[in-house]
Parts: C-alpha cells; structure tokens; sequence
C-alpha cells in the first residue's frame, strides 16, 4: 500500500527502512523521501516506525548505530 503518495513509497519500503534502523521521522525522510512533500502521511509514517521499535526499547546495549 503506498503511504507517500507525493513520493510514491510504500508501507513495504518504510517499514524496510526503519528495520534498517531509521528509527525516526527525520531518518525516514533522509533515506526513502517519505514525508518530504505535503506532510499528509506523517502520522502514517510514525505509526509504521513505531510497529517496528516499540517506544520501551530504549536501555543501554551498544548497536549497530553506535556512532563515535
Ligand atoms: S503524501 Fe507523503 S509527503 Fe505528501
């Protein structure tokens, strides 16, 4: 199903994107263009980030995107 329809993306590419680990709104945009047009799908966008990392996911493991 396409969620972006400014950009074309589906819920498929959105949901392989945040697995990827583009976990917020701002790295969805950055690597599929989701979100980039007219702003309609946002809340779409955050619901399908949030299928994939629950909110209390957040304790202290080193991972892959451990930057420094
Ligand atoms: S529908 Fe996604 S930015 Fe317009």
């Amino acid at each position: 199903m396409i969620v972006c329809l400014c950009k074309g993306v589906s819920s498929r590419t959105i949901l392989d994107e945040a697995r990827r680990g583009a976990c917020t709104l701002k790295q969805i945009r950055q690597s599929c263009q989701a979100g980039t047009g007219c702003g309609a799908c946002v809340q779409q966008i955050r619901q399908l980030i949030e299928t994939v990392t629950p909110r209390h996911e957040h304790h202290n493991t080193p991972g892959p995107a451990d930057d420094r």
